[in-house]
């Protein structure tokens, strides 16, 4: 199982890419930016990720992206996670990016976004990898400063296929930023939102209905509201589900406990994700056979996951149709009979 699921042709569709800042990559960035970080070594760094919450989590995700300030920087944090996807053999991803934890430090947003970009583009040439970016507000501030951030991104719209909300959930509602997603659709963009990770099912129909959202982001407190199951289910919203993170931000207990298995047959577009790879002790394939050992998932389930991801994405349908029939390939060789 271990070997099919890395052999799996998958596609990624919830990574923050400051959350694959591993902590050797945050000390050598660090160090030549002269960043001091507040751990004497990698190996002091690693075992401070211990969370209770995702607040615990994001003050020391934050603290981390403090060594980001070069366009290089940010070029060289993209890469290191597109190798990683492609050893795992990743075909497409969809990153998320916060601006405003950058240009909250006086970094332009030129500077995050060609850097990020510039390795995409790498990425698709020489990897084979194809990609899309999602621009994420940062929830726990105003609306009116992702307005500025979203004026900020329009001359790269070309780049950026969609806006999402992160960070604190619990207290900020979709609804705070309604009229920045209202004139972000007006602009073009697709939408998506982190909903029903820590807040209630409530913040969910909000990202449908004020948000326009195509996606939910973890969205796994749907399952407190039938109603809402079904709405998801007919309508085949995807739900960005990230395993690992949920166990270590304490949203579920253990892995046994995790609702993905009940999701997926309750018939919901489930998709699994790494969210932050480097925080959360796995990226994608590990998020994948951890899921699966816990859960006892078949075969055929770890199928229906990654056709999911391929499904879920924003490719054209030409797009999805080729990725989705090297999967249908692989599935027909490496499945036992
Ligand atoms: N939730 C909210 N904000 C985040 C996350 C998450 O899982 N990861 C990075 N920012
Ligand atoms: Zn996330």
């Amino acid at each position: 199982m271990r070997q099919f699921i890395e052999k799996l042709p998958k596609a990624e569709l919830h990574i923050h890419i400051e959350g694959s800042l591993e902590p050797e990559l945050m000390f050598e960035i660090g160090a030549r930016n002269g960043i001091e970080l507040p751990y004497a070594s990698v190996e002091a760094l690693r075992q401070a990720y211990e969370f209770s919450d995702l607040q615990s989590f994001l003050d020391i995700y934050y603290q981390g992206a403090r060594v980001l300030l070069h366009e290089q920087d940010f070029y060289d944090l993209t890469w290191a996670y597109l190798n990683r996807a492609k050893a795992q053999n990743i075909l497409h991803t969809e990153i998320f990016f916060d601006p405003q934890t950058h240009t909250d430090r006086g970094v332009p947003m030129e500077r995050v976004i060609t850097g990020i970009h510039r390795a995409l583009k790498d990425a698709e040439r020489q990897l084979g990898i194809s990609s899309r970016l999602i621009l994420c507000f940062l929830r726990h501030l105003s609306a009116d400063e992702a307005m500025e951030t979203l004026e900020q991104a329009l001359p790269f719209r070309d780049w950026i296929t969609a806006v999402g909300l992160d960070s604190s959930e619990v207290g900020h509602p979709p609804e705070k930023f309604a009229r920045v997603f209202d004139r972000a659709r007006k602009e073009g963009f697709l939408t998506v939102a982190h909903a029903g990770e820590e807040g209630p099912p409530e913040y969910i129909w909000q990202a449908l209905k004020l948000l326009g959202a195509k996606r939910i982001d973890h969205g796994v407190r749907c399952m407190e509201d039938p109603i809402l199951v079904e709405t998801l289910r007919s309508a085949q919203i995807p739900l960005t589900v990230c395993p690992l993170s949920n166990v270590k931000l304490r949203v579920f207990a253990s892995m046994a406990d995790h609702s993905l298995k009940r999701l997926l047959e309750a018939g919901l577009c489930v998709t699994v994700n790494s969210d932050d790879p480097a925080y959360f002790g796995g990226y994608l394939s590990e998020n994948y056979l951890a899921t699966q050992q816990a859960l006892d998932l078949t075969y055929e389930q770890i199928g229906r996951l990654a056709r999911n991801g391929f499904v879920a994405s924003f490719l054209n349908q030409d797009q999805k149709q080729q990725l989705l029939k090297k999967l249908e390939t692989y599935l027909s060789e490496a499945v036992p009979k």
